[in-house]
């Protein structure tokens, strides 16, 4: 789809990647963006409308669908990140809280605006996925698990929505330099050359972006996965238990 004179909708667009995505959106011509967040004030790019939304809160996500009755391309950004293992965090609240934002949010906001874009003429759905929904990481386990839910879905979603001609896209990343990434000592990719990717990705029909050279080369490996991807992770993790204790 042609991203000029669309309509979008980016949540999470108070700041980090989502604000970037906003306003490449500008830049590129759409007609309307909405910028949803859950401080509303706090969406401030210029030429984007601020929209209030917690994308956990099923009436605010009613509410966003009839506020936002003419958009095109949604693009589901908004997403949480506690750095917790699977065993040895605290309680489960982070990991519930990751599968409530990243995977029942973002599947809460597909389906709200399903029958939005069918009315639109199709549109498309771009999901902020990860490269840890490819594989598990120890240091982001429960944040990994709610990033695979929310491959499957988007996979699902694509199927399902075929038939009214919604194209949905699956983004996936390795770190990105944002608040998110903020504690991380790694190479890290530019938020603006993920959402140029993105759009050049919607705007070519592509089902899936892969942002980085780390990312296509572990999706490359998936089939080979306990030969090729864990051996190291497993490594780097006993190093850093060693190190630790
Ligand atoms: N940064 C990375 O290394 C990286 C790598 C791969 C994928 N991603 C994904 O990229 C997306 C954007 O992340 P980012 O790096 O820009 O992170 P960020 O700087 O932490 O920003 C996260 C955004 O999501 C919003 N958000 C969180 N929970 C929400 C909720 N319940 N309802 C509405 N908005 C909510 C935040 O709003 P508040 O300001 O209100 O908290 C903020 O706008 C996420 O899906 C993330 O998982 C990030």
């Amino acid at each position: 789809m042609k991203i000029e004179g669309s309509v979008a909708l980016v949540t999470g667009a108070n700041r980090g990647l989502g604000q970037v995505f906003a306003r490449e959106l500008v830049q590129r011509g759409a007609a309307r963006v909405y910028g949803s967040a859950r401080t509303p004030a706090a969406v401030t790019e210029p030429g984007v409308t601020p929209i209030g939304l917690d994308i956990t809160d099923p009436e605010q996500v009613a509410s966003a669908a009839r506020q936002c009755a003419d958009v095109s391309l949604l693009v589901n950004n908004a997403g949480v990140l506690s750095y917790q293992t699977f065993t040895s965090a605290p309680d489960l609240s982070g990991a519930r809280l990751e599968m409530e934002t990243n995977y029942f949010g973002t599947l809460s906001m597909c389906r709200a605006f399903a029958p939005v874009l069918a009315a639109n003429g199709g549109g498309a759905i771009v999901n902020m996925l990860s490269v840890t929904s490819f594989y598990t990481n120890p240091f982001n386990a429960s944040y990994g698990a709610s990033k695979a839910a929310g491959w499957s879905l988007t996979n699902g979603v694509r199927l399902e929505l075929h038939h009214q001609g919604t194209l949905v896209v699956g983004v996936h990343a390795g770190f990105i330099d944002t608040d998110m990434a903020a504690l991380v000592d790694l190479p890290k990719d530019r938020p603006e050359s993920v959402a140029q990717q993105v759009f050049d990705g919607v705007e070519a029909g592509q089902a899936e972006v892969l942002c980085d050279e780390r990312t296509r080369t572990i999706k490359a490996e998936l089939s080979r996965d306990q030969e090729l991807i864990y051996p190291a992770v497993q490594k780097f993790w006993d190093d850093a238990i060693k190190g630790s204790g």
